[in-house]
């Protein structure tokens, strides 16, 4: 608990964003992402495989953006850097971490933004339909955390197509930059198991709020809370799902 606390105070954030509970987001996830090094490790090497083959498969090469970059744990930031002119880290939080990382690269730009209502800036939304390639980095499912937590924060119930609509709204932006020129790739965890010791799954939970995906061009498990982590006896798996050409998928 100390660390999240420690990690919302220095991140740097706009004051509404602090507000609203991103910070704080971030830090939980990065004193969890630290924690559980191990078991994310497959994970990542997985997503920036996807992120990084489709960098290659881009043709053009001019701008490349990352919605959701975060901590840049599953994004090949130098790769990216060496193969596109410019790079564009959109995220709500760019923890510490993440601005030391893209320090040294020129051609790096942070944009701190919330988008959980869409890519409605008019900036970054040409910063988006000019690019070559569209990264949505693992954000997908992240995007109604907030939302939701705001009116339970004020003891309210969100309203029951809240989920829903926030994940169909960043699906159809994404429809939408895959219809122009550029390359959009798409990873999120989609569904949430609990599972015991001996492998039983005791709960589950669909992190995409009923909104159908289609068929994904990779597939895995992140072990995002091990034994321990969460409880003796369970974990919780995420199944996540890669598409690296999302106009393909037929998405
Ligand atoms: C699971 S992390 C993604 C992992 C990230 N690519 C990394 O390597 O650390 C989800 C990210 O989404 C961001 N996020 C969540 N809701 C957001 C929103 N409404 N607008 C912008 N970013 C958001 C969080 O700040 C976090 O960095």
């Amino acid at each position: 608990m100390l660390v999240e606390w420690a990690l919302s105070l220095v991140n740097p954030a706009p004051l509404h964003l602090r507000r609203l509970g991103y910070v704080r987001q971030s830090g939980l996830l990065h004193a969890r992402s630290r924690r559980c090094r191990a078991a994310w490790a497959p994970h990542l090497t997985r997503a920036r495989g996807v992120i990084l083959a489709a960098a290659e498969a881009t043709a053009r090469r001019g701008s490349a953006v990352v919605l959701g970059s975060g901590l840049l744990d599953d994004v090949p930031l130098d790769a990216l850097a060496g193969l596109f002119e410019r790079v564009t880290l959109v995220d709500a939080v760019h923890p510490w971490p993440a601005r030391l990382a893209a320090r040294p690269h020129r051609t790096a730009a942070l944009v701190t933004a919330e988008i959980s209502a869409g890519l409605t800036d008019p900036d970054l939304w040409r910063i988006c339909a000019e690019a070559d390639l569209i990264v949505s980095a693992n954000l997908l499912s992240q995007l109604p955390i907030v939302p939701i937590e705001a009116y339970e924060a004020r003891g309210r119930e969100a309203p029951p197509r809240l989920g829903t609509q926030i994940v169909e709204t960043h699906l159809a932006a994404l429809d939408r930059l895959a219809a122009g020129t550029g390359r959009v790739c798409l990873i999120t965890d989609t569904v949430q198991r609990e599972e015991d010791r001996a492998g039983g799954v005791t709960d589950s939970h669909d992190l995409m709020f009923g909104v159908a995906l289609p068929k994904p061009a990779e597939a895995w498990d992140w072990q995002i809370a091990p034994f321990g982590e969460i409880g003796r006896r369970r974990r919780l798996i995420h199944r996540v799902h890669a598409y690296p050409d999302w106009r393909a998928s037929g998405g």
